[in-house]
């Protein structure tokens, strides 16, 4: 039997400890929550990607009457960069939230399973690593990379 652990490296960083760069889009992902659409869950999700042609391509959470019909933050922006700029890849993505209450989220907002099948492709596409800032109201947490956040996923072009 051969036993194995999966680890998730997560570095905690307060905003004065971002990169001139990564505040940017920190800034936009915050920004982009009052983009949303959300009538219904009223949770409002902004999302800000950064490309390798240095464009940045924002998204936030669209919802819709029949529930199922709506997007989320992180998949509108990464499918709005794929319309905008095919073939460029995705370098980072910032993801922000503001909840019920209409403050950012204590605790920084991880994408959901559906969000990180999606991202993890554009990961494959661009042929490297790339970073994720979630953010939180005190703090941010950057990950190496999308496949840090869905470990043993599925793939079909990788
Ligand atoms: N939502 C996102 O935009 N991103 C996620 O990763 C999780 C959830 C949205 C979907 C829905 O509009 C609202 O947040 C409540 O689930």
């Amino acid at each position: 039997m051969i036993q194995q652990e999966i680890t998730t490296p997560i570095t905690v960083l307060a905003y004065d400890e971002l990169s001139p760069e990564q505040r940017r889009l920190v800034d936009l992902a915050r920004e982009y929550t009052g983009h949303s659409y959300a009538p219904y869950s009223h949770f409002c999700v902004g999302a800000a990607i950064r490309l390798g042609n240095g464009e940045i391509v924002c998204g936030a959470n669209q919802e819709n009457a029949a529930y199922p019909s709506g997007t989320c933050a992180e998949r509108s922006a990464c499918y709005s960069a794929g319309a905008r700029f095919p073939g460029v890849g995705i370098e980072s993505i910032a993801i922000a939230a503001r909840g019920t209450d209409g403050q950012f989220t204590p605790l920084p907002c991880a994408p959901c399973g559906a969000c990180r099948q999606a991202l993890l492709e554009y990961e494959t596409l661009a042929g490297h690593d790339v970073e994720v800032l979630l953010v939180g109201r005190e703090s941010v947490y950057r990950l190496p990379s999308i496949k840090s956040l869905l470990p043993l996923a599925f793939t079909e072009i990788g």
